[in-house]
């Protein structure tokens, strides 16, 4: 960028000028390839899960890096008590709400229970989330090889997501720690690197040892977004509602109340964002 300078023009002119040229360039949505150099520059990526356009224009107003349309919004929004209900079409809905108030953070949708059963029954699902919602990747649950392959050869960008599967609850029998013992360990970190080889872009690792998450982040190339997974993953994401102390049940052990010492709602989102960053959040209190 070039600025002319001209007796005309004063030090607070070019100042106004540069600002509007960067932010300008910041208001460009955020690309997979942008958080990919994120990680190898070694900064640390934000996320937070957004639902609607205001929160998702707040989020991205901070500047935090990714929203997360999770499926999440199943208990926090819909009031249930599992994520099980959640549809593609609520998810759609959603995600199409939060992208269009979204400017630059990068966003990833969902594919709800049962939306994933079959590698064709994924991508018809997956193609709703991006053509209709405006989705830039979307995250599955689970060792799904087979359909994080035909994503993937569909142009499609995928997040993986291992540790603690929420849409496999009734088979794990309640929300706790994954990983502890040793071959549990050795296993998600061979399904990792699995998701990585099949073309996962990147990977959420959910209550899940911070010594665990810290060895995956290290070995796998592509970004580690933790919660309740130490702070040592490539980024961290966090339930809204859970952070802003608005959750309809009990805040989980590994989020924090980030409302209690902010003015107002922005102020919680910067303060969490920047605790990111500067990977002061998650504390040892919110890890295993
Ligand atoms: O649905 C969701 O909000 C999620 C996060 C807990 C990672 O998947």
């Amino acid at each position: 960028m070039l600025i002319w300078v001209t007796s005309s023009i004063s030090i607070t002119e070019i100042v106004v000028k540069m600002n509007q040229y960067s932010s300008a360039a910041i208001l460009k949505p955020l690309s997979i390839t942008d958080l990919a150099a994120m990680k190898r520059c070694g900064e640390k990526i934000s996320c937070l899960t957004a639902y609607d356009a205001s929160f998702s224009a707040l989020i991205d107003k901070v500047g935090v890096d990714m929203m997360l349309v999770g499926d999440s919004l199943g208990m926090v929004i819909q009031g249930h008590n599992t994520t099980l209900p959640v549809t593609i079409e609520d998810m759609v809905y959603h995600t199409r709400l939060v992208s269009a108030a979204r400017q630059r953070a990068f966003i990833i949708a969902d594919l709800p229970f049962m939306t994933y059963a079959t590698p064709v029954t994924a991508t018809k699902n997956a193609a709703k989330l991006m053509q209709v919602g405006g989705a830039q990747m979307v995250k599955l649950e689970g060792l799904r090889i087979d359909c994080v392959r035909f994503l993937v050869d569909q142009g499609i960008p995928v997040c993986g997501h291992l540790g603690l599967l929420p849409q496999s609850i009734n088979q794990l029998g309640s929300y706790t720690v994954q990983g502890r013992e040793q071959a549990d360990a050795e296993k998600m970190f061979a399904d990792a690197l699995n998701l990585q080889e099949a073309g996962a872009a990147m990977l959420v690792l959910e209550c899940v040892p911070a010594t665990l998450a810290k060895v995956i982040s290290t070995e796998l190339t592509i970004p580690v977004i933790g919660i309740g997974a130490g702070v040592e993953c490539d980024g961290q994401v966090l339930v809204l509602y859970d952070m802003l102390d608005i959750g309809l049940g009990k805040r989980p052990r590994f989020s924090r109340n980030f409302i209690k010492d902010a003015a107002n709602i922005e102020e919680a989102i910067k303060a969490y964002h920047q605790a990111v960053k500067q990977s002061l959040f998650p504390a040892a209190e919110h890890s295993f």
